[in-house]
């Protein structure tokens, strides 16, 4: 079987939110005690949002100091950008001689993101998921901690892993590379593994405070959609004040936020920053109105993340930290990326 590691990526384009941070950064913080991690700042996706940048590097270098103020051992663990260690672009690349343009037509996020004219999408924006399939694959992670608007994309890297193993089953049999996997009932044998996404919890999905049917996400154009993780005590505050609700006072049990999407997002966010469940959320704050639960709310999300915001600014500062923090970490994920792409171009006979 194959060692459990876990991988995950973030995009340096714009702020991070609360989103990002309960989805997904949190629950890096939390796997570091159980396995090995590899965190990475997605550089190269970003180009498939904006292609000229003129703070690319800046923007790398603040997500870096967001992961280490969270509390990421860069010792322990990997922390680099991806753009340092090419074998990303190289594994890609075969990936994308993999998969099949269908598979990648039916991609959620690619249409989202493509809109109308999707003529003239970038091939970038296409191909994405191979990018990232690419990421997790490079070091043959197993389990990928990311929010739930990503699952589809784990999914697509399940398939790819999956045909590259059965195309290629002959050469890796012969090579002797092949590891003996379970998935589900069956027992495969294959060079890469298909990988279990951690996506769960009551924060796996943070929608819009001004709209409970769209995701919290870094491009809404409006920043009283987000709690961004630098946002001061008076900022988180007045955003969750003017966060949109309904008249009704909270319910009693779970049940009772069916049909109440902006309620039922609060008591998540809560849920998630407390670490507790939402049903324990409201054993404390059923039969309360939003004036009593929303003041609980922003104290709670101040006193969460303001030691955040504190050390990501003083981290920030200390750029020859954090450049030395990326050089090192890519130095050694290019040495595990290397030794899995010697085995790949042998498997292709390249
Ligand atoms: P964004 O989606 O904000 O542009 P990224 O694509 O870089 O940011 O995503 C970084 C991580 O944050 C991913 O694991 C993603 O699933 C997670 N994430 C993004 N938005 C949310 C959200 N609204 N709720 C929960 N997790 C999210
Ligand atoms: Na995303």
């Amino acid at each position: 079987a194959f060692k459990p590691l876990v991988f995950s990526g973030v995009q340096p384009t714009g702020n991070l939110h609360l989103g990002n941070y309960l989805g997904a950064i949190k629950k890096f913080v939390a796997l570091q005690d159980q396995s090995d991690c590899i965190y990475c700042v997605v550089d190269l996706h970003s180009l498939t949002a904006q292609l000229v940048h003129d703070d690319l590097a800046d923007q790398t270098r603040s997500i870096t100091a967001a992961f280490l103020a969270s509390g990421i051992d860069p010792k322990k663990h990997i922390v680099f950008n991806q753009s340092r260690v090419m074998q990303h672009a190289e594994l890609a690349w075969i990936f994308n001689c993999v998969a099949r343009i269908g598979w990648m037509n039916k991609m959620t996020q690619f249409k989202d993101k493509a809109g109308k004219d999707r003529e003239n999408a970038s091939l970038g924006l296409l191909a994405y998921p191979s990018l990232m399939a690419a990421d997790i694959l490079l070091y043959r992670a197993t389990h990928v901690p990311v929010g739930e608007d990503q699952k589809q994309h784990l999914e697509l890297t399940r398939d790819i892993a999956q045909k590259f193993n059965n195309d290629f089953s002959d050469r890796i049999a012969a090579l002797g590379v092949g590891v003996e996997m379970q998935v589900g009932e069956e027992t495969v044998n294959g060079y890469f593994p298909i990988t279990e996404p951690v996506i769960g919890g009551p924060a796996a999905r943070i929608m819009s405070l001004r709209d409970g049917s769209k995701k919290m996400s870094k491009s809404d154009p409006s920043d009283l959609s987000r709690i961004n993780l630098t946002d001061d005590a008076d900022t988180i505050s007045k955003k969750i004040r003017k966060a949109k609700t309904d008249p009704e006072a909270l319910p009693g049990e779970v049940d009772g936020l069916a049909s109440r999407p902006e309620a039922e997002n609060l008591v998540g966010i809560y849920a998630g920053l407390a670490e507790i469940s939402k049903a324990d959320v409201l054993k404390e704050f059923g039969g309360q109105q939003f004036s009593v639960f929303k003041p609980a709310l922003a104290d709670l999300a101040v006193e969460k993340l303001a030691p955040i915001a504190g050390e990501m600014r003083r981290i920030e500062g200390d750029r020859a930290y954090v450049d030395a923090v990326l050089k090192d970490g890519g130095e050694r994920a290019g040495a595990l990326a290397e030794s899995t792409m010697r085995t790949v171009r042998d498997i292709i006979g390249l």
